[in-house]
């Protein structure tokens, strides 16, 4: 069996940020609209007035302070709450492909490598744009990568169940080279006017380059000491939207077919679930927590990644243990915890040991020991 290293990671950020107040004042004037045009079936009870968003709660309840954001007009739109993203035709690249890309290209200059030494791509991400053909074949493609390509869903854990395929191909010796991507254009499946989680999300690209250890160049590589994944079914995160419930009788589409979650429920749940799957890996490796230098965990909301680490180390934590890039990209499904590591790992010397880590819906967990090389 080989060993798969880490070798190369790289991130896309999009153009536009919005900020917790930017997005209120629209939620609000979208609120404020509605309740006015329904101002008489309101008062005779027959449907529920709507209630204003704060920016307060927003920071205090998920510690999101802004996110970027694929297009902030539509977004930002009272009579819309939704992106303008323009279907491309056939001939052009999709928008997912693109950003997954511009995540790529450095992820693979980072790792010493050109497009010609990838034998593979994997996209790991929770929001598809379309079911086939493939988003990794195109990328695959406009690389002018010699080898395969595939897509897979685990929603927020996307990434590291990517890793963990992407390295039982390296170990195995099935392939010399796996670029993984996760680009994620949450704000796609978001409802912006539904008050509990209009606030979640922001977009982002990430990619990662896993590679037999006997060949990677890379000056920084990552050993994948260990890889686990856990899942255990839950309603509590659900998104309906499908190919067999595209429309109502009338056409139009659902909330259901968005993000909908029971996010008190998720928080009790997935919190121990995580725990568990990280202090049982680490024991089954035969690392003490204590020894861990840092853990890069999936950015969903600040107090779980605050719970979830004070129970892997058993004491107060801090940034630099448990980095947070959540206040300013929000939840970015699978790419949070790839972007804490590629943001937060540099400083890490040879011999460090670190744990990346993602949570969601299914539910998921998945759990990956590193090490410097
Ligand atoms: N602005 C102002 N108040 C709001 C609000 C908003 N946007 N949204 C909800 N509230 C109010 C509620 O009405 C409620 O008021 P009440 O106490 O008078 O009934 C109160 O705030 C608490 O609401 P609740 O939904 O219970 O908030 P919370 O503390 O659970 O925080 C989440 C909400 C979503 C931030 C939190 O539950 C969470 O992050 N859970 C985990 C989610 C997660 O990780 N999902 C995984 C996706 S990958």
């Amino acid at each position: 069996m080989k060993t798969a290293v880490i070798s190369g990671t790289g991130l896309y950020t999009p153009p536009h940020k919005i900020s917790n107040e930017e997005l209120v004042t629209a939620f609000n004037a979208f609120v404020d609209r509605f309740n006015a045009e329904n101002a008489a079936a309101i008062a005779a009870g027959e449907i529920e007035e709507l209630q204003h968003s704060s920016a307060e709660f927003i920071e205090k309840a998920s510690g999101v302070k802004s996110r970027f954001v694929m297009d902030k007009k539509g977004v930002l739109d009272p009579e819309r709450l939704c992106p303008i993203i323009p279907e491309r035709s056939n001939d052009n690249i999709s928008v997912l492909a693109e950003i997954g890309i511009a995540a790529a290209k450095e992820a693979i200059n980072n790792a010493g490598l050109t497009a010609q030494d990838i034998d593979g791509v994997i996209i790991a991400a929770s929001n598809m744009q379309r079911p086939y053909p493939a988003m990794a074949i195109e990328i695959q493609n406009a690389l002018g990568i010699d080898g395969f390509g595939f897509d897979m869903n685990v929603a927020c854990s996307s990434a590291t169940f990517g890793l963990q395929t992407a390295c039982d191909i390296v170990r195995s010796g099935s392939a010399q080279r796996v670029l993984m991507v996760n680009p994620e254009i949450c704000s796609g499946h978001l409802n912006f006017r539904d008050r509990d989680s209009h606030f979640i999300f922001g977009d982002v690209a990430t990619a990662v380059i896993i590679e037999s250890a006997d060949t990677a160049k890379s000056d920084t590589q990552w050993e994948v000491l260990g890889t686990r994944l856990r899942t255990s079914f839950s309603n509590n995160i659900r998104n309906n939207f499908g190919f067999l419930n595209r429309c109502d009788e009338n056409g139009i589409g659902k909330p259901d077919k968005l993000f909908v979650q029971e996010g008190r429920k998720v928080f009790k749940e997935v919190v121990p679930m995580v725990a568990d799957l990280i202090t049982g890996h680490l024991s089954d490796t035969g690392l003490d927590p204590a020894g861990l230098r840092r853990i890069w965990l999936h950015q969903a909301n600040i107090h779980m990644n605050i719970m979830i680490a004070k129970k892997v180390f058993n004491r107060d934590i801090d940034s630099d243990t448990t980095p947070i890039i959540l206040d300013e990209y929000a939840n970015t499904s699978s790419a949070g915890s790839v972007i804490a590591f590629h943001k937060y790992s540099q400083d890490l010397k040879p011999g460090d040991t670190g744990l990346l880590c993602s949570f969601g819906a299914g539910y998921s967990a998945g759990s990956i020991i590193l090490r410097r090389r």
